[in-house]
């Protein structure tokens, strides 16, 4: 693009550009950030950041706090501010019974006498609650909603969070001043990241997304809040000078238009039987959203019938949270074990008393590493608390104290590995087994891996026969499995003629393998599915994959150093050139063919659902796409094949653009579920 030299400029002509370049980019921020619909290249948007950058550089009289160049890069503080707020943030009266629910429709009926009443129902988002002020359409301040009338100044944090507007749009109906009100959140995938960042630091993990956002955002300096994966929602107004709105759903709908991010989960209905139904749905869709919510939040809807309602002291009497069953119970742990994983890395598991949390039953919960036991300091026979954090694996958030009981000893790491007795090494806050193949469990993992679905689908060779066929030493590796006979099976547990048969035939079956379906099976350190795709497709056969060099890997943007690095080590590793040319001497015959047809479009396609469906309920599509040989995740990654795009999509629409995945829409991918 050309720009005018800027030493061929005055400071009224740099005035100009600037303001038009602020404007512009905070546009484009907002059309990619909060509309997750960007209308100009990375590479554009970057140019003009540049630009603004250097006219401000060069014209430091004309810099200014509100501008985009200053998302991040302030000082540290040296103490957060107190702000008072513009109204009081109140909270919310939070029940978890339905009949409180219908105590709630039932008062507000009572007290106004319409036949129809209309209530607007949002997720309650499980972040921080936070103040924010907009002066003639531009960022003044951000606080934390401290004690509701006193918050901590945390406006350089909030504005490294790119979805909070710096500017307003579409500000026409603008008032000279609003104070909205939202809450902060961290992305689970984020926050997962984070975590991981953290216990390989050594450094003490976040219990939970909300602790992790409050944390960060009250740290002093911005940079620590810088580029972390935040996301906001606006849903109130707490002052406003010019004109005030009819109804919350009018003040959603406006906030929109400005550029305030509004949940795309927000409906609105006008009976029990809706709101309850809005309830079921919304717990259905909990897990699958990308952050974490704890519950509905009814609101009624009409703003002047709410001032006829009024408030309790902290909370209003004209909405009402109705939360979801808990994620966290209270369990003693039984004993705890060390787990041996297919890597070999070693994990501290917690064997509990079996607690419901959230409607799964809990028995065993990862302690990470030894490092996590000591700063939680568990023991056997402590009570401790129990989460699901909106995922699988369930985890000890802390223990719980009870005095004068007398505690067990200490955990300690095992100095040498429990399942075969040999050395340990450390890496970081992990411990490690350095066996490999010849420790039972990580073989009894291997074997597992080798024959799922996603790699030779060996059907009947559940862990629990490898776990036999390994105790019995029947196998030293997979290349052992193709030896074993129909009379050796039989001596397995629950096993008989039919099924020692059909397991033995499935074994002789597997013997023809895609190439990407083995490289996967082999269990290379770093190669998933995906990755093994990426080799399969570019190489074409094993023989071309085994001589490649680093350099020949890289060539794949896919294929970064750290894998590059395990494939050509695991090539070169003599014991596994002898597992595949036993594989190979088996009757192991790979089909190179790349370009396959799939007997089905979906056949290990991964999909990721954004938005609502109409013809189809979430958990459907997601039966229906695995029917078909598909697969759902619920995040985004370069993995991922198609986005389906339904109606108010979500951030993952951006995740889609970020990754370069392939987007559809409910029509495209109804038709390719009916092919
Ligand atoms: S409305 C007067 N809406 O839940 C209305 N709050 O005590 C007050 N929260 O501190 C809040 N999602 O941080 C509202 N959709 C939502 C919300 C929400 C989460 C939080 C808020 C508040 C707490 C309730």
């Amino acid at each position: 693009m050309d720009f005018k030299d800027t030493g061929e400029m005055n400071a009224e002509e740099a005035r100009a550009e600037i303001e038009a370049l602020r404007e512009g980019i905070e546009y484009h921020n907002y059309l990619y950030y909060v509309k997750n619909q960007p209308l100009i290249s990375d590479t554009r948007y970057d140019e003009l950041f540049r630009r603004l950058q250097q006219l401000e550089d060069t014209f430091p009289e004309l810099d200014s706090p509100d501008s985009p160049s200053h998302r991040i890069g302030a000082e540290p503080a040296s103490k957060l501010k107190k702000i008072d707020h513009k109204a009081l943030l109140l909270s919310l009266n939070a029940v978890l019974d339905e009949r409180e629910i219908g105590d709630f429709v039932n008062f507000v009926q009572r007290n106004i006498a319409r036949e129809e009443i209309a209530f607007v129902l949002e997720p309650k988002f499980d972040g921080i609650s936070v103040e924010i002020v907009y002066e003639n359409g531009r960022y003044t301040y951000g606080a934390t909603r401290g004690d509701g009338q006193t918050g901590e100044d945390i406006t350089r944090n909030l504005k490294t969070i790119h979805s909070i507007p710096l500017r307003l749009q579409n500000t026409t109906s603008l008032p000279s001043v609003i104070a909205v009100r939202g809450e902060v959140f961290m992305i689970k995938k984020g926050f997962h990241e984070l975590n991981k960042e953290r216990l390989e630091k050594g450094e003490e993990p976040f219990a939970n997304p909300r602790n992790a956002t409050a944390g960060l955002l009250r740290q002093l300096d911005p940079k620590l809040v810088a580029g972390r994966p935040f996301d906001v929602r606006f849903y109130d107004v707490l002052a406003i000078n010019g004109e005030k709105m009819a109804s919350h759903w009018e003040t959603l709908k406006q906030f929109a238009k400005w550029g305030l991010k509004t949940d795309p989960y927000n409906t609105r209905c006008f009976s029990l039987e809706d709101i309850k139904r809005g309830y079921r749905k919304l717990l259905d869709q909990r897990d699958d959203l990308e952050y974490e919510i704890d519950g509905l939040v009814i609101k009624l809807d009409d703003l002047e019938l709410r001032e006829k309602l009024g408030e309790r002291q902290r909370s209003p009497r004209w909405a009402i949270a109705w939360k979801f069953p808990p994620k966290q119970e209270i369990s003693r742990i039984e004993d705890i074990v060390v787990q041996v994983g297919r890597t070999g890395k070693l994990t501290p598991v917690a064997l509990l008393q079996p607690v419901d949390v959230g409607g799964v039953t809990i028995s065993r919960a990862t302690l990470h590493n030894e490092n996590e036991v000591h700063r939680k300091d568990i023991r056997v026979g402590d009570k401790v608390r129990v989460a699901r954090a909106g995922d699988v694996i369930p985890e000890v958030v802390e223990r719980v104290e009870e005095l004068g009981r007398k505690r067990e000893e200490k955990f300690n790491m095992p100095k040498l590995c429990p399942a075969c007795g040999s050395e340990i090494a450390r890496e970081g806050a992990y411990h490690f087994c350095s066996a490999g193949l010849s420790c039972p469990p990580q073989l009894v993992e291997h074997i597992v891996h080798f024959a799922s679905r996603e790699a030779l689908n060996i059907a009947g060779l559940s862990e629990k026969t490898a776990q036999q066929i390994v105790d019995k030493r029947m196998v030293k590796n997979i290349a052992d499995l193709y030896q074993l006979s129909i009379d050796e099976l039989l001596q397995l547990k629950g096993f008989a003629l039919k099924s020692a048969t059909q397991l033995h035939e499935a074994l002789q079956a597997s013997r023809k393998p895609r190439l990407d379906r083995f490289l996967y099976a082999l269990g290379i350190r770093h190669v998933g599915d995906h990755t093994a795709r990426v080799l399969a497709r570019n190489f074409a056969s094993l023989d071309a994959i085994k001589k490649a060099n680093r350099d020949d890997l890289q060539k794949f943007p896919e294929i970064g150093p750290k894998i590059a690095l395990s494939i050509v080590e695991f090539f070169q590793e003599e014991e596994n050139q002898k597992v595949l040319s036993r594989l190979f001497d088996a009757g192991m015959e790979i089909e190179e063919t790349v370009e396959r047809k799939a007997e089905s479009p979906l056949e290990d396609k991964i999909f990721v659902f954004t938005g609502s469906l109409d013809k189809y309920t979430r958990s459907q599509a997601k039966l229906i796409v695995e029917s078909l040989g598909g697969r759902v995740s619920s995040s985004v990654s370069s993995n991922t094949d198609f986005v389906v795009v339904g109606k108010e999509p979500g951030s993952k629409l951006e995740e889609a653009r970020k990754h370069g995945v392939q987007t559809i829409d409910e029509t495209t991918f109804n038709s390719l579920i009916s092919q």
